[in-house]
């Protein structure tokens, strides 16, 4: 998508315009001239009042100005926020994409200069179009429905303000897009997307962002005595891989990184413990926190983040055959740590121990955060909406739960209680990780993983129920969210 400022009197040619309502500021004060007498009416038939969520198309029928316009309601100004924006102009985008107009104009009233960032993701985010594989027919009407281009006009000649929200206007484009491109690696399947096009796709990030990247291989893992990362690949189709991205940031405020730490398991069957069909449906979904750092390093150069950020990503497949791990073996992971895999499907804290460890070893981190579609519990405590949120630092985990909430990219604070962590702890080998009481599933998953940290200061984020959805949000689609991009730079662009 691209979006452009266009001047007052070249919207004309445009097929649509959207225009912006208030529910508390007079029609006549936003709107433009030309329409104001038709908005008017409307409000006092009652056909729209601006309120949120609200749509209504009108045909003018002026020289000189678009055929349709197309009122959309914002709520009160009183009450508007980044995340209403985004819901808003999502309701635009869909709309546009209905009657196939593929270049729309924006009118940008000063109300909303400060949400110029807001308003560009609600548009990249909306316009997504998940149905990449069809093919014919199909695929020419879904494609006629994208929006190539958005004009966004300035309800007034301010050039000081324009400039400014130019900038903003290109950041939100920029996240959208990282966020698309998470959604498709999310959504490709394992045939599509497996370790090596993940590989590839961290490769890409990374050198959009000037940063360097080692690629672990299974030789060198088996060197360095990453033995949980291997137990779960040892049935993989595509030998695993650990990535590590190195960010050095121009004017760093410190010189110790945030590492950054993703699950990227391409495909998860459970392995031995084999997951039922139900459970194995879309369980290509399982990289979205790798993909999510992969999205993230997209942005970090382009958006001048000054932290130093080292991204590790975690690539593999949990897959059955002779190989694969058994239900009971004991794996060694990389800070020496025994474990019992008494399931082999709970893999997620396998390959993040490993990952984890290695990071806090060798860059002596700021902090750490990992990401992972970790349990399908954190799903049935919280839905769709709220990550779990585990820290064992206040302060992090506060900056966390802010940054999400300007993202409306949620966490939600869950506890790691001391009597939890002893349930980590193995019989046979120092950690099992599993036990089958059935209890605080997302809690015991962050329990064994902060075994893996060090002390150091650290956040796991489960984004089981977040990353992938069912019920989408007015902005999102079924399937892939693209979370964890906007909650990262956000958090990144705070601390
Ligand atoms: N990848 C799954 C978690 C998951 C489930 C993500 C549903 C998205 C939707 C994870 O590897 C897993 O299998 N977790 C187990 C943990 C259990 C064995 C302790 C689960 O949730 O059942
Ligand atoms: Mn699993
Ligand atoms: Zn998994």
């Amino acid at each position: 998508m691209e979006i452009s400022i266009t001047k007052a009197d070249k919207i004309g040619k445009l097929k649509m315009l959207i225009v912006p309502m208030f529910e508390d500021i007079p029609f006549a004060k936003t709107c433009p001239e030309e329409i104001k007498d038709m908005v008017e009416l409307r409000r006092q038939d009652g056909d729209f009042e601006g309120k949120e969520g609200q749509s209504l198309l009108l045909f003018p029928d002026y020289e000189g100005f678009p055929v349709k316009v197309l009122l959309i309601g914002f709520g009160k100004k009183a009450g508007l926020n980044a995340t209403k924006v985004r819901c808003e102009v999502a309701v635009a985008i869909k709309s546009a994409k209905n009657h196939k107009v593929q270049e729309v104009g924006f009118y940008m009233v000063k109300e909303l200069y400060g949400f110029a960032q807001s308003i560009a993701e609600g548009f990249v985010l909306s316009n997504y179009n998940p149905a990449k594989y069809q093919t014919g027919k199909k695929k020419e009407e879904n494609e006629k429905k994208d929006v190539k281009k958005v004009f966004v006009v300035s309800a007034e000649n301010n050039r000081k303000a324009e400039k400014e929200y130019e900038r903003a206007l290109d950041k939100g484009l920029q996240i959208g897009e990282a966020a698309n491109l998470v959604r498709d690696l999310v959504n490709g399947p394992h045939n599509m997307v497996n370790a090596d096009v993940m590989v590839e796709e961290a490769e890409k990030a990374a050198k959009q962002s000037n940063s360097s990247v080692l690629i672990l291989e299974e030789k060198d893992m088996e060197k360095m005595g990453m033995g949980a990362m291997l137990g779960v690949g040892e049935a993989a189709e595509y030998e695993p891989k650990m990535v590590i991205m190195e960010y050095k940031a121009k004017g760093a405020v410190t010189k110790a990184p945030v590492v950054i730490v993703g699950k990227g398991i391409t495909f998860d069957s459970g392995g031995y413990n084999l997951k039922p069909s139900q459970g194995m449906d879309a369980m290509k979904m399982d990289k979205a926190g790798a993909a999510a750092i992969i999205g993230t390093f997209r942005l970090l150069k382009k958006l001048g983040i000054r932290r130093n950020v080292i991204g590790i990503l975690a690539i593999t497949e949990n897959l059955i055959g002779p190989t694969a791990q058994k239900p009971n073996d004991i794996v060694t992971a990389y800070n020496g740590k025994t474990i019992e895999v008494a399931n082999t499907d709970a893999e997620g804290r396998l390959i993040l121990a490993d990952a984890i460890a290695y990071g806090v070893k060798k860059y002596k981190p700021d902090c750490v955060i990992d990401l992972a579609t970790l349990t399908g519990a954190i799903i049935v405590a919280l839905g769709e909406r709220h990550a779990g949120l585990f820290s064992n630092d206040k302060e992090l985990g506060e900056k966390l739960v802010i940054a999400g909430e300007s993202t409306d990219e949620l966490v939600w604070p869950m506890p790691i209680h001391e009597d939890v962590k002893e349930k980590v702890k193995g019989k046979l080998a120092d950690l099992v990780n599993w036990e089958s009481s059935g209890m605080a599933g997302p809690c015991k998953g962050a329990a064994f993983i902060e075994e893996f940290v060090g002390g150091n200061k650290w956040a796991h984020i489960d984004i089981a129920g977040t990353a992938y959805v069912k019920e989408p949000k007015k902005y999102d689609h079924h399937g892939a969210t693209g979370y964890g991009v906007r909650l990262l730079i956000e958090f990144l662009e705070q601390i």
